[in-house]
């Protein structure tokens, strides 16, 4: 039975872990809004237009955008699934974007907000 009371400990002290990482969690709410609290639902004006500000533009933007505006929440939305496709494919593609890496291209983490914006409905 050596097992099973190792196995009761470990539970014992998994147990404890998560309650202290909740009392940490909520502590620290109840203080100031920590920074990394990005745990919530990805948002356009927050997580996804400054990255296409960064990336997209000048080309799909306003000022000297010559090709399709992509400059607004609605736009964003309604080319998303191109977007996604897009910015994941290899950088040497004609359709990779940011077109012929001219801007900085989409590191991993941010490809993945993308997809988890998609993926959560696309909030504003
Ligand atoms: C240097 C200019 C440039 C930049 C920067 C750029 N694009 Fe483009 N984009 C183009 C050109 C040129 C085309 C048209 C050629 C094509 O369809 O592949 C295009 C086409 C597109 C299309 C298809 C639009 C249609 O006609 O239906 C999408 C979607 C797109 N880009 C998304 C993006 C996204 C997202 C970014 C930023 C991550 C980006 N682009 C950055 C030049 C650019």
């Amino acid at each position: 039975m050596i097992t099973n009371s190792k196995t009761g400990r470990i539970a014992t002290l998994l147990m404890l872990l998560s309650l202290s990482l909740v009392y940490c969690k909520t502590s620290r709410k109840a203080t100031a809004s920590a920074p990394e609290e990005k745990v919530s639902a990805v948002s356009y004006t927050a997580d996804i237009l400054p990255i296409m500000e960064r990336s997209c533009t000048p080309c799909h933007f306003p000022e000297t955008g010559k090709k399709k505006l992509l400059n607004t929440y609605e736009a964003t939305k309604e080319n998303i699934v191109d977007i996604v496709n897009r910015i994941q494919l290899p950088a040497e593609e004609i359709k990779f974007m940011p077109f012929k890496s001219k801007k900085t291209p989409l590191s991993a983490e941010e490809i993945k907000l993308f997809k988890d914006w998609y993926n959560q409905g696309m909030a504003n």
